[in-house]
């Protein structure tokens, strides 16, 4: 790699959907940006649903993060009108809800049990029948119980998003380098730039790090990698050309065990996904397919007839408190990880947050729930 020239005003590390939103939003606020990402775009972000769902995914415990992720669904909209605007690219936005069923009567118990949590927190869902949910959704199985409608939750395609980010910040001026950053660069008591594996240096008046699950290559953080298994399948043309299969997201509870079924545009069904904690691994198993497979066959048994299209995992950067991590480490060092369950979701909104922290700005009140020191966090570094 060439030694980069020059001291950029915001170096940020990590390509995924929040790197790519902050470094797209500080170079339109007339900053000059640098990205610098190992996988070239495709870590978790690409292995995503895109689910922006806040309301289906309030869970117990976790009422400051519902309420932040409120927030990142109407800043993600007004990004993604953005964005579309400027480059022209598809960004498919779904605006049909969530539909979350129970499959026997124990599934049905503990979706009561959140929905009474959900209600307490103000969201706005409707409990529907078995026989309800099938008129909504008639591909789904006979079995289900019981379900609960979020009207509000949208789904986006993920790859889309990431793909429009990246081209909203080459047209902003933002420079992308592929390369793994493997320190942090400090002089006069501040952090001021980064190193590279090939020993290129990157100086920067503000360093962020958004490197996902691989933040604690860097920093000494409170993330661990939750690895995610996810199918996409293909519904067939002749469904397609009859209506398609599913009009809105399915959240299954399935005895006891989670799956997710997310209908795109171009007729694929997303199928998520697993939660495996055992260190940062993207390998794809028999046993993880074959979950998803079964569980999306009890709640919808056409899914059998899709095409097989891919099968992907990737690592989620996971927090003690499923919340992210986005606040300034020390002078110079900005963190924005941590993201979990909602990376796409969180990506314009940490955008927001970050452009302000550069700015000297003070940062909206919904993120001091979400900043670094509750973790005791420090970073990891060499001497410039
Ligand atoms: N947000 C969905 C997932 O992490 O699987």
């Amino acid at each position: 790699m060439s030694e980069p020239d020059g001291v950029t005003d915001v170096l940020v590390v990590g390509g995924g959907a929040i790197g790519l939103a902050i470094a797209y939003r500080i170079a339109a606020q007339g900053l000059s940006v640098r990205v610098v990402d190992r996988s070239g775009s495709r870590g978790a972000s690409w292995v995503a649903a895109g689910m922006l769902a806040p309301v289906s995914e309030a869970m117990f415990g976790e009422a400051d993060l519902t309420r932040l992720n409120l927030a990142g669904v109407l800043a993600f909209q007004s990004m993604a009108n953005e964005i579309h605007e400027r480059t022209g690219q598809p960004i498919s936005v779904r605006a049909d809800g969530t539909l979350t069923v129970a499959f026997d009567a124990d599934d049905r118990a503990a979706l009561d049990r959140l929905s009474e949590y959900r209600d307490s927190l103000g969201l706005s869902t409707t409990r529907l029948s078995g026989s309800q949910a099938r008129t909504l959704e008639p591909f789904l199985a006979r079995s289900v119980r019981g379900a609960v409608l979020a009207e509000d939750d949208l789904s986006v395609n993920n790859r889309e998003w990431v793909a429009a980010l990246r081209s909203a910040g080459e047209l902003s001026g933002v420079d992308y380098v592929q390369g793994t950053i493997t320190g942090l660069l400090r002089a006069r008591g501040r952090v001021g730039g980064a190193i590279s594996e090939t020993g290129g240096t990157f100086r920067a008046t503000h360093t962020v790090v958004a490197a996902g699950a691989l933040s604690t290559d860097l920093l000494d953080i409170a993330v661990q990698p939750v690895k995610g298994q996810i199918l996409r399948l293909a519904v067939p043309e002749r469904l397609r050309a009859s209506g398609g299969v599913l009009t809105r997201t399915i959240r299954g509870i399935v005895r006891g065990s989670e799956v997710y079924l997310v209908p795109r545009e171009d007729g694929e069904l997303v199928v998520g996904a697993t939660v495996e904690q055992q260190g940062y691994d993207t390998s794809v198993t028999a046993g993880g397919i074959y979950g998803l497979l079964r569980d999306s066959y009890e709640l919808l048994p056409i899914s059998s007839e899709f095409r097989f299209v891919e099968a992907i995992a990737g690592s989620r950067p996971g927090t003690p408190d499923n919340g992210p991590i986005v606040g300034e480490l020390e002078p110079g060092l900005i963190v924005a990880t941590g993201h979990y369950r909602n990376g796409i979701l969180l990506s314009a909104l940490t955008a927001s947050a970050v452009g302000d922290m550069v700015h000297g700005k003070p940062v909206a009140e919904e993120w001091h729930a979400f900043r670094p020191d509750r973790f005791n966090s420090s970073a990891r570094g060499e001497q410039a």
